[in-house]
């Protein structure tokens, strides 16, 4: 079967007038709006996804990015409703990415905000190599274009669900996930998700909140 290669423009992220010259942190990147892929069915993108742990040093684009950010915690309906499901609509789940080669974007941890599409920088540096070693010295974590980091925030989970709370939320990962997975396939691109991680040191390396609680990393770059 004869796949068709997706259609990625190469926009360029809008910086807000702070994010202009050395980037510092707390600056913010407007990401490029996410296209309709008019070229993928449903069918093809679920034939297509495979776990890439091959990915070349080429890096990707932002459009690709935004696209699939969106794709992992797009909203798409007012009140906030999202790409993917959410128990009780809570959406405990925090999306930041780890960036190191993407076309207009420096290198370094940034937090997504879905409701602006916009990321916003926490610490400037390449940490793939670093987070390579959190991950069990996973080659494929070293050598991806960037990583999506899923963390639980539980304050709200805990009083609306009680003990059941962790459960959805690994459940609302995977829905996440999977989300980024067949944008990924449909942009053309690889991806993997990666469990295999020490959280102590996930925590010590990456600065996310105290209260948050790193849950699940999806790689994605060019193969
Ligand atoms: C929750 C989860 C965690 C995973 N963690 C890793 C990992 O740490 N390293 C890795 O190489 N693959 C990891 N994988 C990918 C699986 O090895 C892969 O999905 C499996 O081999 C099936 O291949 P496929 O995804 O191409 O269908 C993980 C998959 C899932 C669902």
């Amino acid at each position: 079967m004869k796949v068709p290669e997706p259609q990625v423009t190469s926009a360029a992220p809008r910086m807000t007038r702070a994010a202009k010259g050395a980037p510092v942190p707390g600056q913010r990147w407007k990401l490029p709006e996410p296209k309709a892929a008019r070229d993928a069915t449903l069918r093809l993108v679920l034939e297509r996804r495979r776990s890439t742990r091959d990915f070349t040093a080429e890096p990707v684009a932002v459009q690709q990015v935004s696209q699939l950010l969106w794709a992992a915690q797009g909203i798409t309906a007012p009140g906030g409703l999202r790409t993917a499901p959410s128990a009780g609509a809570v959406h405990p789940i925090k999306s930041y990415l780890v960036v190191s080669r993407v076309d207009g974007l420096p290198p370094g941890f940034y937090s997504y905000d879905p409701e602006d599409r916009s990321l916003i920088l926490l610490q400037e540096g390449d940490r793939q190599e670093l987070l390579s070693k959190v991950c069990m010295d996973q080659q494929c974590v070293a050598d991806s274009a960037c990583a999506l980091l899923l963390s639980a925030w539980y304050g709200r989970m805990r009083r609306e669900f009680g003990g059941a709370a962790e459960k959805l939320v690994f459940l609302e990962s995977g829905h996440i996930g999977q989300n980024w997975h067949l944008q990924a396939a449909a942009l053309g691109l690889g991806s993997i998700s990666i469990g295999k991680w020490d959280a102590t040191a996930m925590k010590m390396l990456l600065p996310i909140p105290r209260d948050e609680e790193p849950i699940y990393l999806l790689l994605a770059g060019r193969r």
